[in-house]
């Protein structure tokens, strides 16, 4: 698949390196600056290059969002342009300096992101509490993936979500599905499910029974 990454920090680059090695291609698009893009094509290898962000949405068949909160609306302007693809939102709510951002209680932040993007966008909330730094560490690829640590996700587009389970396993993960994105409420910060560490498929099913919270673990 071609992957566009909305933000080549630490999250967008170490998830672009995961997804290069397990053989899709990567575009990296969306900074204040070319030079870092550059940069992170040329660290993450042949399978990456990087392009201006309406050139990169066309080409692309998945779109990653890995930017900070208050430069979401600026992304999602662009994305109106955007054909269907599916859109991976990523991103936690925190103002400059990483302060929290209080949403509103009925609000979960996908849902806060959905609103942001044009009306039927296929947005999958995935990769938004797991610390990048440990992402590479406990990718497992090779394990199966009973043996992985999990990576939930939640959406309203049944086969969207399919696509992102997809993209979790290639990343060294099992997928942990919540269902439609209001769900996502489960793994927002402070949720039951906000962990930065990995976590074990022993320990998610301990928190779903825990908090009587059914999910479903694909591809197990
Ligand atoms: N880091 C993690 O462990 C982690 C884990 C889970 C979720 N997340 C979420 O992922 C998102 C990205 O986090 P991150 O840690 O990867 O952030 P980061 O390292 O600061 O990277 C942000 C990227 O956005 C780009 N960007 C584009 N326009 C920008 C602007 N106007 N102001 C600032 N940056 C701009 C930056 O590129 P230039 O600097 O070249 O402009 C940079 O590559 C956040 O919403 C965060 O909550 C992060």
């Amino acid at each position: 698949m071609k992957i566009a990454i909305f933000g080549a920090g630490t999250l967008g680059k170490t998830l672009g390196k995961l997804w290069a090695d397990a053989g899709h291609e990567i575009i990296y698009t969306f900074a204040r600056s070319t030079k870092s893009l550059q940069e992170t094509a040329a660290l993450t290898g042949s399978q990456a290059s990087w392009s201006d962000p309406r050139a990169a949405i066309e080409e692309a068949d998945v779109i990653l969002l890995a930017l900070p909160w208050w430069v979401l609306p600026e992304a999602a302007k662009i994305l109106s342009s955007s054909k269907q693809q599916v859109i991976i939102d990523a991103n936690n709510p925190f103002k400059p300096g990483w302060v929290k951002f209080f949403l509103p209680d009925s609000q979960s932040s996908g849902e806060y992101v959905r609103d942001l993007l044009p009306r039927g966008a296929r947005l999958v909330k995935a990769f938004n509490v797991l610390h990048a730094h440990s992402l590479e560490p406990h990718a497992r690829r090779s394990k199966p993936h009973i043996e992985r640590s999990v990576v939930c996700l939640s959406g309203d587009d049944v086969d969207a979500r399919s696509i992102v389970a997809t993209l979790i396993a290639d990343a060294g993960y099992t997928p942990l599905d919540f269902g439609p994105l209001e769900n996502n409420s489960y793994f927002n910060l402070d949720a039951p499910f906000d962990v930065t560490g990995p976590m074990s498929v022993e320990k998610a099913r301990e928190i779903m029974e825990r908090e009587r919270q059914p999910a479903t673990f694909l591809m197990i």
